[in-house]
């Protein structure tokens, strides 16, 4: 079967091998993998900067689609030609989140999905939503699921209150989509007028440039009649956080999850005690959060925004289109 492996650090050194397709050990499903997304993870992931103590060569990415095409002992969860989605914190079914379970993501420190086949725990994978290709249902595991739990699982995000999401990337914009299925109103950051420009026709409510508005969070409580929004969907960590803490109503939620600028910063702790803030760590979300997300997109007709596909061929090159920060929603890699 074709792969990808890495067996230094960077982007140069991911190559296309031939291996051996793995074989379903107890417990475990071989999914024949027929599409992949990208992820900002799988960049930090290549370059070392997730784990530097990553053991080497390994096989990146972490979201992906396809049939289950064999089952080892134990498995009657799911059966040889169910086509599903696999689940990234794979040992997360359900409950709250428990530090064991870090150990257990897909695409590190267990195997990546950028192969033709994979196995997965069987407890691991979820059905495709109703009316769901491969391509689209790849896209649903990390940027989707983890979109649901900030306005979900920890916002409560109810019709008629005010979300904030940032930037235009795979989160931020299954963020608007969801958040407006929510009957939410929406408020979506960007530098760039074009993508603002899209994700109005997406549904979005107001759109702010953080390029030419640097203080964005003004802009927000502007617009919201200086009470702030009720939930932000933080992308972007420790260079916005304060920003974000300072455009939230009193008693709102700040959905952190964002690593794109780092992880340290000075935080304004100030602004969450007066104001209240419940601020919330995410990593992704359970199994049981997955499903009810899958009903969720099946009932609301919710298609993800997909801005380029790639042929299995193309990986590489999908990584640095991504890193170029030139996409809008989500990249996928298709296998041919
Ligand atoms: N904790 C979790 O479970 C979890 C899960 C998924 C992702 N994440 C994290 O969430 C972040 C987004 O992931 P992704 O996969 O959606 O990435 P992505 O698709 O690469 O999105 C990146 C986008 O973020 C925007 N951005 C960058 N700097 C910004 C800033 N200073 N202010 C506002 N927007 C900014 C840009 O949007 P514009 O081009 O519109 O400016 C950029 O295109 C990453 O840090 C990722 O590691 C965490």
């Amino acid at each position: 079967m074709r792969a990808y492996r890495f067996d230094r650090f960077g982007l140069e050194h991911l190559r296309q091998e031939t291996l051996e397709p793995p074989v379903p050990g107890p417990g475990e499903v071989l999914l024949d993998v027929q599409a992949i997304s990208l992820n900002f993870r799988d960049l930090l992931v290549i370059k070392g900067l997730y784990n530097p103590r990553l053991e080497l060569p390994a096989i990146p990415l972490s979201d992906g689609a396809g049939d289950i095409v064999a089952i080892g002992d134990g498995v009657d969860r799911v059966r040889v030609g169910d086509r599903v989605m696999s689940h990234f914190v794979s040992g997360w079914i359900d409950g709250p989140f428990h530090t064991r379970y870090a150990g257990t993501t897909l695409g590190l420190p267990r195997a990546g999905l950028a192969a033709e086949q994979v196995t997965l725990p069987a407890e691991a994978v979820v059905p495709l939503p109703v009316g769901y290709d491969f391509t689209q249902a790849a896209t649903l595991p990390i940027a989707a699921l983890t979109a649901w739990s900030a306005l979900v699982t920890k916002g409560s995000v109810q019709p008629g209150q005010t979300v904030l999401t940032l930037g235009t990337g795979g989160v931020s914009i299954f963020a608007l989509q969801l958040a407006k299925a929510l009957g939410a109103t929406v408020i979506i950051t960007s530098s760039s007028a074009e993508k603002l420009a899209r994700a109005r026709e997406l549904g979005a409510d107001y759109t702010i440039n953080y390029r030419q508005t640097p203080e964005w969070d003004k802009a927000v409580l502007e617009i919201t009649g200086n009470a702030g929004v009720d939930v932000t969907v933080e992308t972007v960590g420790a260079a916005t956080l304060n920003r974000s803490l300072a455009a939230m109503r009193g008693g709102g939620t700040v959905a952190l999850l964002g690593a794109l600028a780092g992880l340290e910063g000075k935080i304004n702790v100030g602004l969450i005690l007066m104001k209240e803030l419940l601020v919330a760590g995410i990593l992704t979300g359970s199994r049981v959060a997955f499903e009810a997300l899958r009903e969720f997109v099946g009932e609301h007709s919710l298609r993800p925004v997909i801005d380029r596909r790639f042929p299995f061929d193309g990986l590489p090159a999908a990584l640095r289109y991504m890193e170029s920060g030139r996409h809008f929603g989500k990249i996928v890699v298709e296998r041919q």
